[in-house]
């Protein structure tokens, strides 16, 4: 690591310090000479501050247990852009945990993108450090990063460990589901989920299974946005703390060498990413984070291209929900490094990281794997295929897709009878009677959960009616404009679009009529004529959903659908280019 020096600073026009974005009106000496004498009064002198500033976005929230260990993460990445001749600055931006965050976490994630955009903006740092984890953080910091355009580096928090239920390992949440699948089947009772609920979060740090955390952090450091070896490491751990420090000190040469994000996050670094989410059999909200994400930087993320990209890309990794094991384990068994010398022949290995280095190079200097029995051999995959196809058919005709690596193989072509709950607050009020009518063979559809809808929640994993789990029954075709939590399984299609609300035709399916799913042809088709949907759409026309003020009024009327990235539609640059997309 080179230290800054004056001549470096002459060389480095980016490296500008404390003068950055002066807003001098007239007297920019003055301008400097205000920003140093508030900054000298929280006790820093003169030596500290003629040096590249690096910005740390602090998501420390106590709202917020999957970033719990930011405060030794922040003090490493502190001690890592000293020891590279920088000066560091924490700032605080908004913080969003799954479970805390109401309505959904989704509806707030374009809000923390465009604060981390502005006070990247609007504060004089060379670099920034983005430090997130929970599902929705980094996919936030990345588009605001990406929006921004100063150098910056991601650090994630890092998984948290598992815990132990009667001497079996659990960890949230794909455990939390299949337990409370249990108690809702009259399996276990209710001391027992009392017991285990104490054993799902067994440490701070995200979701230990291959959830959305995990799947962001994973797909990040294909992207390149991320130290390599950065993506793995359990959040309790002394590596973790390591990559912290590291981040620190390459951050300081990513603002010296101007390193910004378009030279790394290119069509090629996208799809790098897209093909590890295939790999790692990741969460189905990672394709709608990244066509974010890209979306911010005027690339387009196709459906088309994804479901190609699938089927060429087994599922490497054994980790659940579509395997056995957890992120703890991934790590030992050599992390990205050992899923990228697999991957290898299907990548782009000439992308550049935050390093300065390709993919390539960095792999090389990984050197060479060991055995171990989480990552697999490209030729003994998990599943043959990518773990998410694209459908297409009158009931989605801009696409929606299955994971079909979490779902059961029996029901992946599968032609049944549609059992409709038009929106969550009718699911949940009918969903446990015993009188409603339903078999295992139906083919339960939710409305109104798309976007604009409900702002996209994880809903689109229905429960299965209390009667049919009693009876046994552990999958159903389910189909939704909603999302799916990444640590969830089962024969679901998500992101139908254009979603229901605003009159995709998902909004006229009614009770009883027959749809059909084909994983093999890439289609989902409602067996109604075309004259008898003109009539429906006719009869029943659709009142977009709208508010008066606030955020909502605003979220409301610019958020996109599902095929581009959920971002409000004035985030992105409107001039997404076709020389942008990849070569094939
Ligand atoms: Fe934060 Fe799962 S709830 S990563
Ligand atoms: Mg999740």
């Amino acid at each position: 690591m080179t230290k800054t020096s004056d001549q470096d600073k002459k060389n480095n026009p980016e490296a500008t310090g404390l003068r950055k974005g002066l807003t001098s009106y007239g007297d920019s000496g003055f301008s400097l000479f205000l920003r140093k004498a508030f900054i000298k009064g929280a006790g820093y002198s003169d030596i500290a501050l003629d040096r590249p500033v690096i910005g740390i976005a602090n998501t420390g929230s106590a709202f917020n247990p999957c970033h719990g260990n930011m405060p030794q993460l922040i003090e490493a990445v502190k001690r890592g852009v000293m020891l590279a001749g920088g000066l560091p600055m924490d700032f605080p931006t908004i913080s969003i945990h799954e479970s805390f965050a109401s309505p959904t976490s989704m509806y707030l994630r374009n809000l923390m993108s465009m604060d981390t955009e502005e006070m990247i903006r609007a504060q004089p740092m060379d670099a920034v450090i983005l430090i997130g984890g929970c599902d929705k953080t980094v996919p936030a910091q990345l588009m605001g990063a990406a929006s921004a355009g100063i150098p910056a580096i991601q650090l994630v928090t890092g998984s948290m460990l598992t815990g132990s239920h009667r001497s079996e390992r659990v960890g949230a949440c794909t455990d939390c589901r299949r337990f409370w699948g249990k108690y809702r089947a009259d399996e276990i009772d209710h001391d027992e989920i009392n017991a285990v609920n104490s054993q799902l979060v067994a440490s701070v740090g995200t979701c230990s299974v291959m959830g959305t955390a995990s799947t962001m952090a994973c797909v990040t450091e294909a992207l390149g946005m991320m130290l390599p070896g950065g993506a793995s490491p359990p959040a309790v751990t002394a590596d973790r703390i390591r990559i912290a420090e590291r981040t620190g000190a390459t951050a300081v040469a990513m603002a010296i060498n101007g390193l910004t994000p378009d030279k790394i996050m290119t069509p090629k670094a996208f799809e790098n990413a897209l093909r590890v989410l295939l790999a790692i059999g990741g969460s189905t909200n990672g394709i709608i984070h990244l066509t974010a994400i890209a979306g911010r930087m005027g690339i387009v993320l196709e459906l088309d291209r994804l479901d190609a990209i699938g089927r060429e890309t087994p599922v490497l990794i054994d980790l659940k929900p579509s395997g056995q094991y957890y992120m703890e384990d991934f790590h030992a068994s050599g992390g990205m490094h050992a899923l990228l010398r697999e991957l290898k022949p299907l990548m782009h290995m000439d992308t550049l990281t935050v390093t300065g280095r390709t993919l390539g190079e960095e792999l090389d200097i990984a050197g060479p794997g060991f055995p171990q029995s989480v990552i697999r051999p490209f030729t003994s995959p998990i599943y043959p295929q990518g773990g998410i196809a694209v459908l297409r058919g009158n009931l989605a005709p801009s696409g929606a897709i299955i994971k079909q690596s979490a779902a059961d193989a029996n029901l992946m072509e599968h032609e049944g009878r549609a059992v409709v709950f038009e929106n969550i607050e009718d699911m949940a009020l009918r969903i446990d009677d015993d009188a409603l009518d339903v078999n295992a063979d139906d083919v339960l559809v939710l409305k109104n959960i798309g976007p604009t809808g409900a702002s996209m929640p994880e809903a689109g994993y229905l429960p299965i009616p209390k009667k049919l789990a009693r009876a046994g029954v552990k999958d159903m075709v389910r189909i939704s404009d909603g999302r799916m939590s990444g640590t969830a399984g089962g024969t679901i299609v998500l992101h139908v679009t254009p979603e229901s609300a605003i009159g995709g035709p998902l909004a006229y399916v009614k009770n009883g009529d027959r749809i059909r799913l084909s994983v093999k042809e890439r289609s989902i088709n409602l067996l109604v004529s075309d004259a008898e949907l003109v009539q429906r759409i006719r009869e029943n026309p659709i009142v977009r959903p709208t508010a008066e003020r606030g955020y909502r009024h605003l979220f409301l009327k610019t958020v996109t659908q599902a095929d581009k990235g959920v971002d409000f539609d004035f985030l992105r640059p409107v001039d997404a280019k076709p020389e942008n997309k990849p070569e094939e």
